[in-house]
């Protein structure tokens, strides 16, 4: 008899969209089946916050929808600073042992009840030279758990796979680019609202950070710039033609006011990676990678490239996964390209959950 496992759909719950895909095969042949995508209205998600609940569930069930998606169980998940990541060094345990020690260790790092979190691990290194074990603490907030599972419910859906948004980007990456334990890369997720940096040694998180900006930021400095309305402002930063207003201000004021975000985000994100630079006793980062929908803003990479001195490029999380011409609803995920790491990430838990 055949075990078919099943079906586990990604869904990354964003502030500007949500984008749902389902894989199937097995990692190293990946095949894109199913790919949705719904847009959010630009209060339905603030901060990280929800909002506008119903506004979400029926994105979710737009998307999923558009993509013909059938599966119901689906793997997404959350950042921000209701999430807590530490890796910490313990001594060597017994797997019965590290669960105590886990829930203690979380008490001291989590700066909120611990009543009101739920803490999970992972073994990154079993046992190092000095014969001590390395665990990666991850703690999130319950009730920040329990808006994306009502949401989720609402949609008919139901929550298999709580992940982190930064470790579904390293997933993703990992599994498109196969890095070897040498090589210490900076995925930075730069998408409407939020920026997740992770540091990667090979295949291992090691160093997240969240900082809260992104890609309104440039809206709101063209709506500002020209006076205009956040959809028509929205337009004009993806390269449309600025319609309505007179054409002396554009496009120098928008390129301008553009630059000037673009040097603003970068400069952030320098600092969170001279943050990591102090803090940690790992390898220098030697590469620069660019996720989310921002990630096609025109000049970051190279300003990026300019401020921080390392190759910079941007993510396909296609590369390594087979996207067959029959996708449903594939018209435009291909344009969509980096702004689909999160969901990409998310999907391929259904190979190691099933
Ligand atoms: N061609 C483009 N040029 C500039 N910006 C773009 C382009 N395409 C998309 N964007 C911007 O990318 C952002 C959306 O990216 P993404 O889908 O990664 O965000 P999100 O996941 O919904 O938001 P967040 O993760 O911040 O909550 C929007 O601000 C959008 O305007
Ligand atoms: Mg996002």
């Amino acid at each position: 008899m055949f075990f078919k496992p099943k079906s586990i759909v990604g869904i990354d719950i964003g502030s500007s969209s949500v984008k749902a895909v389902e894989l199937s095969g097995t990692p190293g042949s990946y095949k894109l089946t199913r790919f949705g995508y719904a847009p959010l209205p630009p209060e339905a998600i603030v901060q990280g916050a929800f909002m506008n609940a119903p506004a979400i569930s029926n994105a979710i069930r737009e998307a999923c929808d558009a993509g013909k998606i059938s599966a119901t169980d689906v793997s997404t998940s959350i950042s921000g600073h209701a999430v807590i990541v530490k890796r910490i060094t313990l001594p060597v345990q017994s797997k019965e042992e590290l669960e105590e020690t886990i829930r203690w260790e979380a008490e001291q790092y989590v700066p909120f009840d611990i009543n009101e979190v739920n803490v999970d691990h992972q073994v990154l290194v079993e046992s190092n030279a000095e014969g001590q074990m390395d665990v990666l603490l991850v703690a999130a907030k319950k009730d920040l758990i329990d808006d994306y599972t009502s949401v989720l419910t609402d949609a008919g859906l139901n929550l298999a796979v709580m992940d982190i948004d930064a470790f579904a980007v390293g997933n993703m990456y990992a599994h498109n680019n196969d890095p070897s334990d040498a090589e210490t890369v900076a995925l930075i997720d730069i998408g409407a609202s939020v920026i997740n940096i992770s540091v990667m040694n090979g295949s291992i998180p090691v160093f997240t950070r969240d900082v809260t900006s992104g890609g309104n930021q440039y809206t709101e400095e063209i709506q500002k710039a020209l006076n205009v309305g956040f959809e028509e402002a929205e337009r004009i930063k993806c390269g449309g033609r600025a319609d309505e207003v007179s054409m002396d201000v554009v496009p120098q004021e928008v390129e301008e006011a553009m630059r000037e975000v673009s040097e603003t985000l970068v400069g952030e994100v320098q600092r969170s990676l001279e943050f990591y630079r102090a803090t940690t006793s790992n390898n220098a980062i030697q590469k620069v990678v660019l996720c989310g929908g921002s990630a096609r803003v025109p000049g970051l990479d190279r300003i990026f490239q300019e401020k921080i001195d390392v190759p910079v490029e941007i993510a396909n999380p296609f590369a390594r996964i087979a996207v067959p011409a029959d996708t449903e609803a594939n018209d435009n995920f291909q344009q969509l390209g980096a702004a689909l790491s999160v969901a990409v990430g998310l999907g391929m838990r259904r190979a190691v959950e099933s």
